[in-house]
């Protein structure tokens, strides 16, 4: 599917397979999920934009490049929480704003309890952190306030995605690239992901 970016790095899928492991703890989870994070946004933002600089070696002034994009950081709570100190230590001047979702446990439909967007865009890009896209409800509504927040430059940048919730956010956003460690076979009953890791909120703060 066009716009859809599954990394083929080894050690992503090395870390991938850590963290899926149901014995993983939650100080391990956490570690992987940082490092999972970095690796795929690293792969997720070759296209940001760059202005040539000088810079001043010990030796001699030569060219440069400074990032021109102001970059946000938009995780979905909670579990895109432990997405973001992976990201930030990439790109330290990132803004992070926070989007509370929950997905209501029947319908399976997201439900907004956290949102302090102010009113007028302070970015240029938002990169959407959450680890899982499972019917894709939460990275439709997320991308859908980003866009009435008035950014039109959106990544999703995800762990593992259903074949659902790729196809959900790609339907409803096809501007918007998705960058995931993995695509799963299917959803359960449950709308968890299958194989999967289980509940990525549960197992980084240990509520399980
Ligand atoms: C999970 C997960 C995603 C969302 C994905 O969050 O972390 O945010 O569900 O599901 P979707 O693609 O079907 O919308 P959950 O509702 O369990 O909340 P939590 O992160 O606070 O545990």
């Amino acid at each position: 599917m066009d716009n859809v970016f599954v990394s083929q790095h080894p050690l992503v899928a090395h870390k991938l397979t850590k963290i899926r492991d149901a014995s993983t703890k939650p100080k391990k989870f956490r570690e992987l999920i940082r490092e999972i994070a970095a690796l795929i946004t690293y792969e997720a933002t070759q296209d940001l934009q760059a202005t040539p600089i000088k810079v001043q070696t010990p030796l001699t002034e030569t060219d440069g490049k400074e990032l021109a994009d102001k970059i946000g950081l938009v995780p979905i709570l909670r579990a895109g929480l432990g997405m973001v100190e992976g990201v930030w230590e990439l790109m330290p001047s990132a803004e992070v704003w926070h989007i509370g979702l929950y997905r209501d446990e029947e319908t399976f439909r997201p439900v907004e309890y956290y949102n302090k967007l102010p009113i007028e865009p302070t970015v240029s890009v938002c990169l959407v952190l959450d680890p899982m896209l499972a019917t894709g409800g939460s990275a439709v509504a997320t991308v859908g306030i980003l866009k009435d927040w008035g950014v039109s430059r959106i990544k999703f940048v995800g762990l593992i995605g259903a074949p659902e919730g790729i196809a959900l956010l790609h339907e409803h956003h096809p501007d918007v690239p998705i960058h995931l460690a993995a695509v799963d076979d299917r959803l359960n009953d449950r709308a968890f992901i299958v194989p999967g890791l289980g509940d990525a909120g549960d197992r980084q703060f240990g509520t399980a």
